[in-house]
């Protein structure tokens, strides 16, 4: 997505609480910590707890693919459950879960969990893992959960008995599953019979079966009950997780396994323009560390906090934000089900209210589906308990920065823009890098944290001047860095480590100001942000091509209002079908039933012809372009291997093309 908006380079707003430092004295103190980066890291390293201190900081024998605190020893179970619930917070709640039930006559959930709540569950789930379905250290499963508190004890299980996870978002269809599942070979999978959302059940289980179809190596399913609807157990493979841990006795302990830092913890995927989804393996040592620095510098959160992430553990916010950030740093946490606007649109600010949130961590999407609904909504509560609030997975406009800064940050609260990715682990760059805070400025992003070597570069890597646009790298190792990509090594390197040899490459436009302030204007790539979430193309081009009438797919995101991007598709047709708007729904049909619905193509266009290049790419700019009437003007954005002529007499062949239907 390219943001068009004028951006405010020099307007500055000052939280009124914390310790504002301008940008040089910043940058000052930043470049500090750049030019030792080990020895600094290792320094926050120290703050959390190993069994075993690491006998290097970085291995980095075999670049690109680092070890960070190779031969250290540590469980991420252990940091986030054990720590809490054997010292002074066992009776402390760490999550407070809400069910979306609420409202009238339906009965309200709300459950409480304890840090010694949550111990005793994680060690039986333990327990079920390791003896009932005899999984070990090198194992992998999969997890299929809506956001229910099983899916973070899931994970903690299996991070406890040193197996790997690979969850994959409960909105996800059969195919974007299976594809996963045979990719990390998991062997079980955990999931529900259904969830709920917006009022409607989500049928999780019937996904799984058809999913398992195409999945050969998962032997065993392990079935929680939320939906109460049918489940179609299927014998031996399918088993009750309730009927299963009622087997197991209630003081059931399994000792966290000793993990070395560089063991992975979890894999999660990625989708991209071309070729099968990137699982992006990370670590157990480097991955923790930067989930500790970050919920410690950017969240600034402490005991007395009542935090809230918004995002769904099916991705990386979720993951890093939710559960291992949050439960690590011992806080309590609000954990929400189900839709944001359910019964009503102000359902979030009531869970604000009712809960008394203070830190923040949400998406311009939902900012911009409360704007939709007006003030009015959010003035039916009060959310005067939020202190800190930060936004992540696209860029965030300065309007709905400066609505919500009013609306809900009472026009004093720090209000940030994180920018990271799933590949990095945690948060990059943003406004709270370290105690310090600069100053916000809307829809900025800040800067990078300490320790994070990040810049904007030029087509040939070199810094790019300020105020020019340039692509985002990251020239040093970081903690949190992937692994590798699973099964693909050779891929990772190309990938991220090519493009300017040696340093990461992130595939994101974005420019610097005078000050130094990040502005990331999105995807240099074609991958699609709808609602923050990334789709690749590729995924989506294969599924409409899988309908026997179609010849020839291209997809493009195109703006959308409160999606920020939404998918469109250009398809080419076999000799002698009819384009309709039959064919539309089953297409969408198609796409919707096997990526998930998230995916749903806003719009579906019959061609007769795709406009492309000498190398036989497809010219997306140009299909944008007609979708949305803007001109082709700005050579800079043109693909390469194609000449300004080339590009405009395709868009005005298309144009004539789509203005004859
Ligand atoms: C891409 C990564 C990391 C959490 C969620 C997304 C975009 C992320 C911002 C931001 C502008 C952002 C980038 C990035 N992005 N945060 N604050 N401002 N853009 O994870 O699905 O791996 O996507 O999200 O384009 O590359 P992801």
């Amino acid at each position: 997505m390219a943001v068009n908006w004028a951006l405010p380079f020099d307007e500055k707003i000052y939280p009124e609480k914390g310790v504002v430092v301008e940008a040089d004295a910043y940058t000052r103190m930043h470049s500090s910590t750049i030019g030792d980066y080990r020895n600094f890291w290792a320094g926050i390293a120290h703050e959390i707890d190993w069994y075993k201190t690491w006998e290097k900081i970085i291995d980095d024998s075999n670049p690109p693919f680092y070890k960070w605190f190779a031969g250290g020893e540590l469980n991420a179970c252990y940091l986030c459950v054990d720590r809490h619930a054997m010292g002074p917070r066992g009776d402390k709640i760490a999550i407070v879960w809400e069910g979306e039930s609420w409202g009238d006559g339906a009965p309200k959930e709300t459950k409480r969990i304890t840090y010694r709540d949550l111990y005793k569950e994680v060690n039986k789930v333990a327990y079920l893992l390791k003896n009932t379905y005899k999984l070990k250290k090198g194992d992998m499963i999969g997890i299929y959960l809506p956001m229910i508190p099983e899916l973070p004890i899931v994970m903690l299980a299996a991070a406890r008995i040193g197996v790997a996870f690979t969850v994959v978002f409960s909105g996800f269809g059969a195919d974007a599953i299976a594809e996963r599942m045979n990719d990390a070979k998991a062997k079980l999978v955990v999931t529900a019979d259904g969830g709920l959302r917006g009022g409607k059940i989500i049928y999780t289980k019937q996904m799984i079966d058809e999913a398992l179809g195409d999945a050969a190596t998962v032997r065993d399913v392990l079935v929680v009950r939320r939906a109460g609807c049918d489940a179609n157990m299927l014998e031996p493979r399918d088993r009750w997780y309730h009927e299963e841990l009622a087997k197991i006795p209630d003081n059931a302990r399994v000792e966290p396994e000793r993990m070395k830092s560089e063991d992975p913890l979890y894999v999660l995927y990625t989708s991209g323009t071309t070729g099968k989804p990137k699982g992006q393996v990370h670590d157990t040592g480097g991955y923790m560390t930067i989930v500790h620095a970050t919920m410690k510098w950017v969240f600034d959160a402490n005991d007395e906090d009542m935090y809230w992430c918004t995002a769904d553990i099916g991705w990386v916010t979720g993951h890093s934000y939710v559960v291992f950030g949050p439960l690590m740093e011992g806080l309590t946490q609000v954990m929400y089900e189900g839709s944001p606007i359910y019964p009503e649109p102000d359902r979030w600010a009531s869970i604000v209210e009712r809960h008394r949130v203070s830190v923040l961590y949400t998406s311009p999407t939902a900012i911009r589906g409360w704007m939709r609904f007006g003030e009015d909504f959010v003035k039916r509560h009060d959310v005067s308990s939020v202190r800190l609030i930060h936004s992540v997975g696209e860029p965030i406009n300065p309007a709905a920065f400066r609505w919500f800064h009013r609306v809900v940050g009472r026009d004093r609260v720090l209000f940030g823009s994180t920018w990271w990715m799933t590949e990095t682990g945690g948060i990059m760059i943003s406004h709270v890098p370290g105690k310090a805070i600069i100053p916000m400025k809307p829809g900025t992003n800040g800067m990078p944290i300490p320790g994070i070597d990040a810049d904007v570069v030029d087509v040939n890597g070199a810094a790019q001047k300020p105020g020019e646009r340039g692509y985002i790298v990251i020239r040093k190792p970081w903690p949190g860095m992937p692994l590798t990509i699973h099964g693909n090594p050779q891929r990772y390197k190309e990938v991220y480590f090519s493009r300017f040899p040696g340093i990461y490459y992130a595939g994101d436009y974005a420019v610097k100001d005078s000050d130094g302030y990040f502005w990331i204007l999105g995807r240099a790539d074609e991958v699609i942000k709808v609602a923050g979430h990334g789709l690749g193309t590729y995924e989506l081009e294969s599924e409409i091509v899988r309908h026997q009438s179609v010849a020839e797919a291209a997809v493009v995101g195109v703006p959308d209002d409160i999606k920020g991007e939404v998918p469109v598709a250009f398809v080419i047709l076999k000799a002698g079908t009819e384009p309709g708007d039959g064919l539309r729904e089953e297409i969408n049909a198609i796409v919707r039933e096997k990526i998930g619905h998230i995916a749903t193509l806003k719009d579906i266009y019959f061609v007769t012809r795709l406009p492309k290049t000498r190398s036989a790419k497809i010219m997306r700019r140009v299909l944008k372009a007609v979708v949305t009437g803007t001109v082709i003007g700005d050579t800079t954005t043109l693909e390469e291997e194609a000449s300004i002529d080339e590009v405009r007499a395709a868009y005005s062949e298309l144009q004539k093309e789509l203005g004859n239907k």
